[in-house]
């Protein structure tokens, strides 16, 4: 490897440490000197907003190979950022499928590989199309102008996932303000052990809402393996937080950064409009493109790894970032462009990193490409002639690490 990055900061013991590479403000990003990283520092060590370092690996090959490899694990809230003084058992407890390994992990997975499956997904189709067109009804009947942010690309993977997986969507006022204290929790643990402690309560009981009522949802299949002995009542607990916390965020930036990027290009939205047969090819290149995997994945070294001719240590976290491995042009030429004929590059051996990789990949890559491509294809054809609205720019949050529009203003 290289030596120190150019503009590097040094700070106390740790001469290298850079700022965490943040989207250039008003922008999804790439991450602002990410490519520059890549060429030079692969592996970066930077200071996280929560006031601890880690490795920042922006590679495509080191990406691909770290998300595999078990010498990594996910550490929940409590093992990492390490709290001085606090006991381990202290502090907030929400443990979702990501933290569980081993057998534990593997039974889980199985149980839920069928109705995230392809086929199951594509069974479902029509009711995530059908809630698509509701949303979007919805919408349509307040405006022109309106924010598709909030009338259609936040509450859309929501409402999908709740009806999937049995989460009554009418309680998400209650959820979603303590899901936002729970993950913003994470530096404080009483709070955040009292807010993680409602969300599990809550999902407790909603398993015993499936038991006394059961529906057709994968919660109710889950708590009938939990009755058969195959699953824990703490495994059904750990899939349903998983749901809540990483099960419709990620989909949802997807969405907008995708809708906010092919109003930025008219011509892309004439296309796809005009050629729907471009469509699969082009949901795994916005998926490719859309740079929002940036520090979404934290990992900690169990034993000492080398790379880059540096020593990641024992303990030590370590970012893969796909943002900036799907822009690698080592593998996607003319990566930083927008291509919606790349398809075949997209997939296989050599395809995006965005759903990671290995034995934690993502358990809702099916479902999150239909909600991408029903979203996309709903308001194709709706809004044929939808178009970024007038003299309303979109907002963004700049502090935030992962980044979509807050408002979308639209007209059409
Ligand atoms: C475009 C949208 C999405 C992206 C880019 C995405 C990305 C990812 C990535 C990179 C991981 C791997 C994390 C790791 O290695 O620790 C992951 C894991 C996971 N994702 Fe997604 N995700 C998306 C949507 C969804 C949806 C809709 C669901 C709902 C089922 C979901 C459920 C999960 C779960 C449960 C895990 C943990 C899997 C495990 O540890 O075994 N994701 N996701």
């Amino acid at each position: 490897m290289s030596g120190q990055p150019p503009g590097a900061r040094g700070r106390g013991a740790e001469p290298d440490v850079l700022d965490f590479p943040l989207p250039p403000p008003g922008t999804m990003g790439p991450p602002e000197g990410s490519a520059r990283l890549r060429e030079s520092c692969p592996l970066a060590r930077v200071r996280m907003p929560m006031d601890a370092t880690a490795w920042y690996v922006t590679r495509y090959e080191d990406v691909r190979m770290l998300f595999a490899d078990p010498r990594l694990i996910r550490p929940t809230i409590n093992d990492w950022p390490s709290r001085p003084g606090q006991p381990a058992d202290d502090g907030p407890r929400l443990v979702t499928i990501a933290e569980l390994d081993g057998p534990r992990h593997a039974a889980l997975r199985r149980a839920l590989a069928d109705p995230f499956s392809s086929r199951a997904v594509r069974d479902h189709l029509p009711r995530i199309v059908g809630l698509a067109g509701r949303l979007l009804r919805a919408f349509e009947e307040n405006g022109p102008p309106g924010d598709l942010v909030a009338g259609f690309t936040d509450p859309f993977p929501l409402l999908v996932l709740c009806d999937l997986v049995g989460i009554p969507f009418e309680d998400r006022d209650w959820f979603l303000p303590v899901l936002d204290a729970a993950l913003g929790g994470m530096v404080t643990s009483q709070e955040g052990r009292r807010v993680t402690d409602l969300l599990r309560e809550y999902v407790a009981a909603l398993i015993a809402r499936k038991r006394d009522r059961p529906g057709d949802d994968v919660l109710t299949r889950l708590v009938r393996r939990c009755d058969d002995g195959e699953l824990t009542h703490d495994d059904v607990v750990a899939f349903g937080l998983s749901m809540l916390t990483v099960g419709f965020g990620i989909s949802s930036f997807f969405l907008a950064d995708t809708v906010h990027t092919l109003l930025d290009r008219p011509h892309l939205w004439a296309r796809l409009r005009d050629d729907r047969e471009l469509m699969p090819g082009a949901v795994e290149e916005f998926l490719r493109y859309m740079p929002v995997m940036n520090g979404t994945v934290i990992l900690l070294a169990t034993e000492d790894i080398e790379l880059h001719g540096r020593t990641i240590r024992a303990g030590d976290a370590v970012i893969p970032v796909p943002a900036c491995a799907n822009r690698d042009e080592r593998v996607f030429a003319d990566a930083d462009r927008l291509d919606l004929d790349r398809a075949g590059a997209t997939t296989g051996r050599r395809g995006h990193l965005a759903f990671g990789r290995g034995a934690h990949n993502c358990l809702g890559a099916h479902l999150a490409r239909a909600e991408l491509t029903a979203g996309v294809e709903a308001l194709l054809d709706r809004f044929p002639r939808l178009r970024l609205a007038e003299g309303q720019e979109p907002t963004w949050d700049d502090e935030s690490v992962t980044k979509s529009p807050l408002t979308l203003p639209v007209d059409w």
